[in-house]
């Protein structure tokens, strides 16, 4: 790969910027000063160094984002920020959500340009289980946990796959105020893992139920958990055990 583009991306620097610096001298491969942007390198045995640092070949990234609301899940967007806006130094390593949120949906997205990962956590043969917290418009009954769980009709050709409701809970005043939510009734926060990915699935499960969702975050995707250290808008790179555990999810299915 041409030494500049390689460089460009491994450290999310322009590819002017990288150009510059190349024909300053402050790049060196294998021990030797190189001027030539367009000098091919080969990314697994050569030794590049920028201003003595060696950079290493990292040919995937994987991020977790908490993301918050008012961003929408999309790589560019001419007038709306998305959720790669919010991902600093990344430019030209085609990185891209794993799955989608709604607009106003918060919480756990994987971004990765590892296309093959994405794809596997995305099939819909996968069933990879995705765990939100919910508050609805309404109070849960025995009926509708039953008809959550057994799967349902939400306009589809087919049925939902049976979900798993957990903690079902009434919400306190402190819960709304923290959220911004204003309501007459009684809203409850509920935990729901659903092992398919429909457009706009949870919502239309509850607003079936005559239960509309007031608010909606992502917690968990397969083995991954959103990383409670994380406020809305930050992110952090995967740990090596956290990307195993993705890779080994669906290498046993
Ligand atoms: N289900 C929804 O309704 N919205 C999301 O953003 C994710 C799952």
């Amino acid at each position: 790969m041409r030494l500049d583009k390689w460089l460009a991306e491994m450290t999310g620097q322009s590819r002017s910027e990288i150009k510059n610096k190349i024909k300053k001298g402050l790049v060196q491969v294998n021990a030797e000063v190189i001027r030539r942007p367009e000098c091919k390198v080969d990314t697994e045995q050569d030794e590049v160094q920028l201003d003595g640092e060696l950079i290493a070949y990292e040919p995937f990234v994987y991020y977790m984002l908490n993301k918050p609301s008012g961003v929408i899940t999309a790589t560019t967007d001419r007038e709306q920020k998305t959720v790669l806006d919010l991902l600093k130094g990344v430019k030209g390593r085609d990185i891209s959500p794993v799955g989608r949120l709604d607009k106003d949906t918060e919480g756990l997205l994987l971004l990765t340009n590892d296309g093959a990962l994405a794809h596997q956590l995305l099939s819909p043969k996968k069933h990879v289980d995705k765990t939100y917290l919910a508050v609805i418009d309404g109070v849960l009954s025995a009926d509708d946990i039953e008809v959550l769980e057994k799967g349902m009709d939400i306009g589809d050709e087919k049925e939902t796959l049976p979900a798993k409701v957990e903690s079902v809970q009434d919400c306190t005043k402190e819960q709304l105020m923290q959220l911004s939510i204003q309501s007459e009734h009684q809203l409850q926060t509920v935990h729901l893992t659903i092992r398919e990915g429909r457009y706009h699935q949870v919502k239309r499960m509850f607003a079936r139920l005559g239960k509309p969702v007031r608010y909606l975050k992502r917690e968990r995707m397969g083995a991954l958990q959103l990383d409670p250290s994380l406020e809305l808008g930050q992110y952090r790179t995967l740990t090596e055990q956290e990307i195993q555990s993705l890779k080994r999810l669906y290498e046993k299915k």
